[in-house]
């Protein structure tokens, strides 16, 4: 089994859409809910799905190395970010190098960085009067969003679309594509590409 632990600040949509998808897998298996938040709604998902979880605060994230400690012991393959907003620091993007995966609302490199997560992404978007966005999977670095980029696919945007409806779109196509890019990482049949 290969052993996913899924990282997440918020509501989990993605990290139930993941959960669900890897279900009956007979290689993959979600092993460890971790979130920085204790009210996240990503918790009510490993409490029904019966998955461990691990709430964890900032000194112990940023000021001791425990969480590698804590991820090895419990032999996790793959760290799986679904809306988590913390950075990653440098000692955890060491110990697990190319085993980070994230995903983002829009295309990269435009609309990521500091600051660029929910909203604030399909505004800038929108402000841009661009007529396309999407969503970017791609390994994790020292850096928000920075990391090489594994898939991309974009949808649409009309003039008349709100931030609010390029979001909808964006997050049709995150439950669609997330969960089955992250098989294809852990099953080795993705390569990583340069960006
Ligand atoms: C998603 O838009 C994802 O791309 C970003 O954070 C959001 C998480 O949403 N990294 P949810 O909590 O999975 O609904």
């Amino acid at each position: 089994m290969i052993r996913l632990a899924i990282f997440a600040s918020g509501t989990g949509s993605n990290a139930q859409k993941i959960i669900q998808y890897f279900e009956e897998s007979d290689d993959v298996e979600i092993s460890l809910i971790v979130s920085n938040k204790a009210n996240a709604g990503v918790l009510n998902f490993a409490e029904h799905y019966d998955i461990p979880s691990m709430i964890i605060d900032r000194q112990f994230f940023y000021h001791t190395k425990q969480i590698v400690f804590e991820l090895n012991h419990q032999s996790i393959d793959y760290i799986i970010l679904a809306g988590f907003l913390w950075l990653i620091p440098s000692y955890l993007v060491k110990a697990f190098a190319n085993k980070i995966i994230n995903i983002h609302p829009a295309l990269l490199p435009k609309y990521g960085g500091k600051g660029m997560y929910g909203l604030h992404v399909h505004d800038a978007v929108k402000k841009a009067g661009e007529n396309k966005s999407g969503i970017t999977i791609h390994y994790v670095n020292e850096s928000y969003d920075d990391g090489a980029i594994i898939f991309q696919t974009s949808c649409e945007i009309y003039p008349e679309d709100l931030p609010t409806d390029i979001q909808k779109k964006v997050q049709i196509l995150e439950h669609k594509y997330y969960p089955e890019i992250i098989e294809k990482i852990v099953l080795g049949e993705v390569k990583k590409r340069s960006t």
